[in-house]
């Protein structure tokens, strides 16, 4: 069956590559298949996890010049139909974002258009919800544009916020009740939706 190639660009934990890759693994993501990993720098845990599932894996540091370049050489080597931010912390480009010219989807860890833009991202999302004191957050999945965060909205799921929560204790409870299903379903639809496109043209 013809499949979407994807790879997936992460700066962390790579809990939400994680997602994707047991969706994979239990036939979830069937319409896609990731291909590549990308991880921004050295030793970070994503790295480990793309290698535990067998998944190739590349490193292109993202605070060295050439970083989009070294990306975008990549993304065409792999011949990769789909990028997913799955726990990326830079923001790309409206020039790479050109000339990728495919889909690129990010995972953002509050209900856009809260919280969001440059210098929202991991812990800092959810202290500053924390901060302003409301009671519900959750996560976003959006297409990506030249606007940080400001693409169109795919998926959306609302989580409560608790008293006593600290910024660790919401991050993980917006993960396991949104971001780690959010993110295979949202890629599911997108690599559907290219395969049809490629099955249209063949
Ligand atoms: C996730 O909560 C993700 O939504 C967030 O960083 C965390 C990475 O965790 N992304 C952003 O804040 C992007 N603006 P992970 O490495 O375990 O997936």
């Amino acid at each position: 069956m013809l499949k979407a190639s994807i790879a997936v660009l992460a700066s962390g934990g790579g809990t939400n590559l994680q997602a994707l890759l047991d969706a994979q693994a239990r036939g979830e993501l069937k319409s896609g298949e990731i291909r590549l990993v990308i991880a921004d720098r050295p030793g970070i845990g994503a790295i480990a996890r793309a290698q535990a599932a067998g998944v190739a894996c590349a490193v292109a540091v993202r605070r060295e010049a050439g970083f989009e370049a070294q990306v975008q050489e990549l993304l065409a080597q792999y011949r990769i139909d789909m990028a997913v931010l799955a726990g990326f912390l830079g923001i790309l480009s409206p020039a790479f974002i050109r000339t990728f010219g495919k889909p690129i989807l990010n995972i953002h860890p509050s209900l856009i258009p809260s919280f969001c833009g440059k210098g929202f991202y991991g812990l800092r999302v959810h202290q500053a919800a924390l901060d302003y004191g409301v009671k519900v957050t959750g996560a976003t999945v959006h297409l990506v544009n030249e606007v940080p965060d400001g693409g169109k909205i795919l998926l959306q799921r609302a989580v409560d916020i608790r008293p006593g929560d600290t910024a660790e204790t919401l991050q993980r409870r917006v993960m396991e009740e949104a971001e780690w299903k959010l993110l295979p379903q949202a890629v599911e639809t997108a690599a559907a939706e290219i395969v049809e496109e490629k099955e249209n043209l063949s």
